[in-house]
């Protein structure tokens, strides 16, 4: 998705825009540009692809401005294009913008302002922004920025610069995640604080309907309607070299390998095995209304989805109340019955993506009380919640979310037990449960140690156009994410299924050329899983099953096996995952994939 980075202060600007654009990468996009403002004039640079690209087509400019924007586009209006590329200008090429989000009504917009006589470039609805603030321009950039997003219908994080006032950035965000980073006669914006940490730590996150002023002596928040606001300065907590590949081939493996850390981290402080009980700070206010609630509605989108089927069985399992699992994009439009008795819960390693901040905010609007999984402490999710508990995963770089499940996994777990033990559980089994929690991440280590075997299985099957993931209970949905890690990644065509649904259909895929993967650990299916496994070898399918150390039986029956340290059935999803990520991992490395950045993905979808 795209990514937004501003500077203003007493260092040449280039370096310094470039470095942003780069640390968002991860954001997922798929062009790039830079405006960099001096007294006369706006110089602006755009490029297709890489950050690196845009970095060489400047290497002879020789520009020491030290203001400037610079803006990383993933298309939703017109093809990715320099000409689409931002920032955008008006007719004069005296303003420029940078936008993230969608305005909604820039077809009519555009009809009105080409009537006025403003000339069109592109096919973007950003576009509109920046002759919408030329129209209104009288002398003063803040008024017409204001002037111009009150005529705006949709979202948007922008910042927009002009050399008729070249002493200043404004931005402004309604529904598009922006934070002004302070430094020392320095201000920075940005989509995201990766982009400004390598300069400072202390940053203000915009609300929507704000807006911002940055000169170099001074940052100034107001309303759209000009009314002065005061921001709490907040510190930003985690390193930069946290963000680095910490020499891993890429990102996504550095974090499936992180796996261990991460759960560690996300348990920290939270779970006391040796008292049975676990404390989530970030609900202790609001608690009492998740206890009380007769029904639980999860929501979430792609795979924090997934995470969320995991925790409908084991709220279900624990809490004895029924609980429903939505895709946000559905929940939204769907007209769900939500009464006080329900609390929804909202799940989301960014906190920004679109459709599930549009869940919480419908879900508010019927008067549930919404609680939050975020992992990004300030995101726009965790900010809208009545009350919620951070994962504490880290930042996840990697489109692909592997470290954001397990802990969105583990989270689930936390919140399960600490209600169990306040309904019915003894501390006794809250001891005997949170110890074999805590010892999961040693068990993730185990599996791990196989990722060079993985690799060979993958090197099998890397040529497949197809594969099939089978699993059951709480490894249904493990089975879901397997393969949709399998196809955001490696491009190979992926299905998930509930194993005994196989004979409703997909048995009639399965010949000698289908990879079948099952979760097939000693369980309280595992017979019944078994039994799938000869339907599939009988049909000349291929099987690599995931099983429980020591499980002779299975490699009897099945191509390969995938051995894992056993623990609790319903923990069990934070181990059998480990290998499908792996497995994912080396087929797509294989495949020559960009692992990192998968084609037409995003890390964040920020729009609808
Ligand atoms: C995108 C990402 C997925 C992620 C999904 C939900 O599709 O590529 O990895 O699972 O969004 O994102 P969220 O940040 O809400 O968990």
């Amino acid at each position: 998705m795209c990514g937004i980075v501003g500077y203003i202060g007493a260092e040449p600007v280039v370096p310094i825009l470039i470095d942003g654009l780069k640390r968002l990468e991860y954001r997922g996009y798929d062009s790039a540009g830079i405006a960099v403002v001096s007294k006369d004039k706006i110089f602006i640079q755009k490029q297709l692809g890489k950050i690196s690209n845009l970095e060489d087509s400047l290497k002879n400019t020789h520009l020491n401005s030290t203001l400037g924007i610079g803006h990383t586009r993933w298309a939703t209006h017109g093809a990715p294009s320099v000409v689409n590329a931002h920032p955008h200008t008006d007719c004069s090429g005296d303003i420029a913008v940078i936008h993230n989000g969608i305005i909604e009504n820039y077809a009519g917009l555009r009809q009105e302002l080409m009537a006025k006589g403003h000339v069109f470039r592109s096919e973007t609805d950003t576009e509109v922004l920046a002759h919408l603030i030329e129209e209104f321009y009288n002398g003063d950039l803040e008024q017409a920025v204001r002037y111009a997003i009150n005529e705006v219908v949709g979202t948007y994080g922008i910042l927009v610069v002009s050399n008729k006032q070249p002493d200043r950035i404004i931005a402004a965000r309604n529904g598009s995640p922006l934070l002004i980073g302070i430094g020392t006669n320095t201000y920075m914006a940005a989509s995201d604080a990766t982009a400004v940490i390598r300069y400072t730590r202390d940053v203000v996150y915009l609300d929507d309907g704000e807006l911002a002023v940055l000169t170099r002596d001074q940052y100034i928040t107001k309303t759209i309607r000009n009314r002065r606001t005061n921001k709490h300065v907040e510190k930003i907590s985690f390193d930069v070299d946290r963000i680095e590949k910490d020499g891993f081939d890429h990102f996504m493996l550095k974090e499936i390998f992180e796996q261990p850390q991460t759960l560690r981290d996300t348990m920290r402080g939270r779970v006391q095995a040796e008292n049975g009980t676990v404390r989530l700070g970030g609900l202790s206010d609001h608690l009492q209304q998740l206890l009380d609630a007769k029904r639980i509605l999860l929501t979430a989108c792609g795979t924090s989805w997934h995470a969320s089927l995991i925790g409908e069985y084991i709220f279900e399992d624990f809490l004895r109340i029924p609980v429903e699992v939505d895709y946000a994009s559905e929940f939204r439009y769907r007209n769900p019955v939500l009464d006080q008795d329900s609390v929804v819960i909202v799940v989301s390693q960014s906190g920004e993506t679109a459709d599930t901040l549009a869940a919480l905010r419908e879900a508010k609007k019927r008067r549930a009380p919404v609680f939050g999984i975020c992992n990004v402490v300030g995101s726009s999710i965790a900010r809208e919640t009545v009350a919620g508990v951070y994962i504490h995963a880290g930042p996840e770089v990697g489109v692909a979310s592997t470290k954001a499940f397990t802990a969105q996994v583990t989270t689930l777990i936390m919140m399960t037990i600490l209600m169990a033990r306040k309904k019915w559980m003894s501390r006794e089994e809250g001891r005997r449960i949170l110890t074999e929690l805590e010892a999961i991440p040693d068990k993730i280590s185990e599996v791990l140690k196989e990722s060079d075997s993985i690799r060979e299985i993958a090197k099998k099957y890397a040529d497949s156009r197809n594969f099939l993931y089978l699993g059951r209970g709480y490894n249904f949905p493990v089975a879901l994410e397997g393969a949709l890690k399998m196809k955001e990644i490696s491009y190979i065509h992926a299905e998930g299924y509930p194993a005994a649904e196989m004979k409703h259909g997909p048995i009639a895929l399965i010949d000698e050329n289908m990879p079948v993967v099952f979760i097939a650990i000693k369980d309280s299916t595992y017979e019944k899983v078994l039994s799938n496994i000869e339907e599939v070898k009988a049909r000349g399918g291929r099987v690599i099953a995931i099983a429980s150390a020591g499980d002779e039986k299975i490699s009897e029956k099945a191509d390969h096996v995938i051995f894992l340290p056993e623990t609790l059935e319903f923990l069990s999803p934070l181990v059998t995952i480990i290998p499908l990520q792996l497995l994912a991992y080396h087929a797509a490395v294989l495949r020559g994939c960009n692992v990192d950045q998968p084609r037409n993905l995003a890390k964040s979808v920020t729009v609808e």
